[in-house]
């Protein structure tokens, strides 16, 4: 059991035993996870010169909205946002959403995917695929640099069993061996979880074409030695490519109908894709080898999972997204704040790129999405962004003992050289120490 879960349980057991004694056995596994929120709500309060802890995106000191979004809070009536919206989502943005995958990924074509169905984001996305497709025991691979919240979806809440495959290589790029290996090592349980983020938190890092075109191969001859693999692509920080070689589709293009015993999950939506974090508009998509019907009785039961969940998913924000991407100025809007991340993700390579940062960190491969990560040589991470945010005002995020994670995300370009060079002095005098 994890050590927050005990303490929360003693502190519960000292003052109400009978409480303790009424809590299910998933209820006393749960904890509220330290990490990112809390170390976001330090850097909330004292990162008092810059702030880069938060996965959301931030200029000149505000919410980096899509007036697309934005203007249409005045001119919904109720008959728009008040009703009911169906369990699987409205199917008006169910529809539009469709289209707008085939779009943003053109090889699709017209290949059979299944109707998105909406969650209230992507984290509640990722609950309804584990309630559907994971029992406990069953195997997740995940990366072994990853968004924390997957270990309490899959591994707290449907205890199923975590084991990581490497994400990267120590030259830069996808680990392939690494991942071919953890496949070859596992594909003998049956059945496998296997999940993919691209563009990477905390990396940063997104595959290159022949990267993704291997994973699939790779996924492929797992589901020929008989192996059956859901395949699950985070893509919530879709689109925000910023070099030539990064594959500029989801990995979900990939995969769909590699296999007939490979479930190909495409987890996307509005928060991180379309600025609009708080609205909680998500949807999953599958796609796999299968007969009529297949993909309406998949979206049945994904319905039902959340019908017994959360019922649906807020009216409001169904109809506020539908109207943005309606709106004549929707795509102009979003590549006006796509520019304004890749300036920024530009402008940090240039920093970076001198030699005198080398001495204290490494740079992870770093091509796309709203973070970066920095490997550091001697210090300890959470020591060091202590230090940071208590002497410097700056707040990022230690992700492991020796990994920092920055939000470029929340940092605006002219302040860019700032942030480093505050960050290389704090490193420098911590090393001398
Ligand atoms: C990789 C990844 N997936 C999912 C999420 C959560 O998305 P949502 O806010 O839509 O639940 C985050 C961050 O918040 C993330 O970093």
């Amino acid at each position: 059991m994890n050590p927050l879960a005990v303490e929360l349980n003693e502190t519960i057991e000292k003052h109400a035993p009978q409480v303790l004694r009424v809590l299910s056995g998933l209820g006393k596994e749960l904890y509220f996870p330290k990490g990112i929120l809390t170390q976001t709500a330090e850097a909330k309060q004292r990162a008092t010169r810059h702030n880069a802890t938060i996965g959301e995106a931030r200029e000149c000191g505000h919410s980096m909205g899509l007036p697309a979004i934005m203007r249409h809070f005045a001119d919904l009536g109720p008959d728009d946002v008040l009703p009911y919206a169906p369990s699987a989502g409205r199917p008006d943005l169910r529809a539009k959403w469709r289209e707008e995958i085939r779009e943003k990924n053109p090889s699709l074509g017209d290949g059979p995917i299944s109707l998105p169905v909406v969650t209230t984001g992507i984290t509640h996305g990722l609950s309804t695929i584990a309630e559907l497709f994971l029992d406990p025991g069953d195997l997740v691979l995940l990366p072994d640099k990853l968004w924390g919240n997957y270990n309490l979806i899959f591994g707290v809440k449907r205890g199923a069993e975590i084991k990581s495959y490497p994400l990267l290589t120590s030259g830069g790029g996808f680990d392939l061996d690494g991942f071919r290996r953890t496949l070859f090592q596992h594909s003998g349980r049956g059945k496998l979880f296997v999940l993919f983020n691209f563009p990477n938190n905390p990396t940063g890092y997104t595959v290159t074409e022949s990267e993704a075109d291997a994973i699939a191969e790779a996924l492929a001859s797992t589901a020929d030695a008989g192996c059956d693999v859901v395949a699950v692509c985070d893509d919530a920080y879709f689109g925000l490519f910023y070099d030539a070689e990064v594959l500029k589709e989801s990995l979900f293009t990939r995969l769909a109908n590699v296999h007939p015993r490979v479930l190909a999950v495409k987890l996307d939506g509005a928060s991180k894709e379309d600025f609009a974090w708080g609205l909680r508009v998500a949807f999953i998509t599958y796609a796999t080898p299968g007969g009529e019907g297949m993909y309406e009785a998949l979206e049945k039961k994904t319905g039902g999972c959340i019908r017994g969940g959360i019922s649906n998913s807020p009216n409001l924000s169904q109809a506020l997204l539908l109207k943005a991407m309606g709106d004549a100025t929707y795509r102009a809007e979003k590549q006006q704040k796509f520019e304004v991340l890749a300036r920024r993700a530009r402008k940090v390579r240039e920093i970076l790129a001198h030699e005198r940062f080398s001495a204290a960190w490494d740079l992870y491969p770093f091509n796309s999405g709203y973070f970066l990560c920095i490997r550091l040589r001697s210090l300890e991470a959470e020591a060091y962004r202590l230090r940071l945010l208590d002497s410097y005002g700056v707040g990022v995020i230690s992700t492991s003992d020796t990994d920092i994670r920055i939000a470029l995300s929340c940092v605006d370009e002219g302040d860019l050289d700032d942030l480093f060079e505050v960050m290389l002095q704090c490193a420098t005098e911590m090393m001398a120490a």
